[in-house]
């Protein structure tokens, strides 16, 4: 008789930690969907309709090879995540630029308000060709659920010199051939860089566009976020006012100064733009750029990263920042090369200190 009171506490002991646990993802654990497998949802983005968050990203292939293509998570909590499968799938069609083989990065997907049809924008290497491609894709469903159509893959602003450049800075840039420049790094290659060396080289055929992500402003206007010119310098692109194509205006922004997985957030009327240095899947350490105007002037800050690990972003490099009213979520990855299925995610609060600046601290 007395067994049986001793038993139910321990019992309810076990339930309550266990139950603890079940409220808590700590960052850089391993996340658990309603398979008990990992969440495989790398370089996204989550947004929030009805009663449900959607979570996309990178589906890599759990036993190696071609990746799948899109993944889809959903979540009632942000807590318990349920796998709906692939969204956006890679083709056996050998003529399709997303024909199994190609590479699927940091794909971002938002609602568009004005033709209520979901949009998914992604980098894309082609099959064979290693990183050489630096291209970016069109995607759409009208549902959150997808599965979304592939449209077309393309290099942005083909044709289109940069907003700002005028007459005289068109001359300059086309005044540099990158043949002249054989070595990387000296001070005549910079300056060259600088005066948009790579946008008049790749006006023609489109501007490089490799990591990536959009951002919708408060006006319902959508821009894209690339890294261009070699990695070397973002480019904004504004989206047509269905986001499925490019108006042609787009401002550069920290020519020459190598940025990765763009993040962008506004708070109280300023912009913020988080990113990364470019050390392949090693963690680097996070830059921040802000400006009152989205095309600027960009003012460089130091990284917002505090604390412990701050130097390498928390050995993770972001994908995009999740807002939900005044509450922002930087999202990371914490990149495992060997297998980056099993990639640990890191989702972190973004706070602001008393002048507005963005700070990002560990939280278990
Ligand atoms: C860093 C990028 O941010 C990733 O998305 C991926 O492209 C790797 N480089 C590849 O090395």
């Amino acid at each position: 008789m007395l067994r049986f009171p001793f038993f139910s506490v321990i019992l309810l002991l076990l339930g309550l930690s266990l139950a603890a646990q079940e409220s808590l993802l700590p960052p850089g654990t391993v996340w658990t969907d309603q398979n008990g497998l990992h969440v495989n949802a790398h370089g996204g983005n989550v947004i929030h309709v009805g009663d449900t968050y959607y979570w996309y990203g990178e589906s890599r292939s759990r036993v190696g090879g071609p990746m799948p293509g899109v993944s889809l998570y959903t979540s009632k909590d942000m807590l318990h995540w349920h796998d709906c499968g692939i969204v956006l799938s890679t083709v056996a069609d050998t003529a399709c630029p997303i024909q199994r083989g190609c590479v699927i990065e940091r794909p971002k997907v938002v609602r568009c308000p004005h033709t209520d049809n979901y949009v998914m924008l992604f980098h894309l290497e082609l099959k064979g060709k290693g990183y050489a491609a630096a291209m970016m894709g069109f995607a759409d469903s009208p549902s959150p659920e997808g599965p979304f159509t592939f449209r077309r893959a393309l290099r942005p602003t083909a044709g289109k010199w940069p907003m700002d450049f005028k007459r005289k800075d068109r001359k300059l840039a086309r005044g540099h051939r990158p043949e002249d420049y054989k070595d990387w790094w000296t001070p005549s290659w910079e300056k060259a860089v600088r005066e948009g060396m790579y946008v008049a080289r790749d006006l023609k055929g489109g501007q490089m566009s490799r990591d990536q992500t959009i951002f919708v402003d408060d006006d319902g206007k959508a821009y894209q976020i690339s890294s261009s010119e070699e990695n070397l310098t973002l480019h904004i692109n504004e989206l047509t006012s269905d986001y499925m194509g490019f108006t042609g205006r787009y401002v550069r922004v920290a020519p020459g100064e190598m940025n990765e997985a763009p993040t962008l957030l506004k708070h109280n009327g300023t912009y913020w733009l988080i990113t990364s240095g470019c050390t392949g899947w090693a963690p680097n350490e996070a830059r921040m750029y802000s400006a009152k105007s989205i095309w600027g002037p960009w003012t460089r800050h130091p990284s917002p990263c505090r604390g412990p690990k701050a130097k390498t972003t928390f050995d993770g490099q972001g994908n995009y920042i999740f807002r939900q009213g005044q509450r922002f979520i930087f999202m990371a990855d914490r990149w495992q090369p060997k297998k980056l299925s099993e990639s640990p995610h890191i989702w972190l609060p973004i706070t602001f200190d008393a002048e507005g600046v963005p700070v990002i601290e560990w939280k278990d």
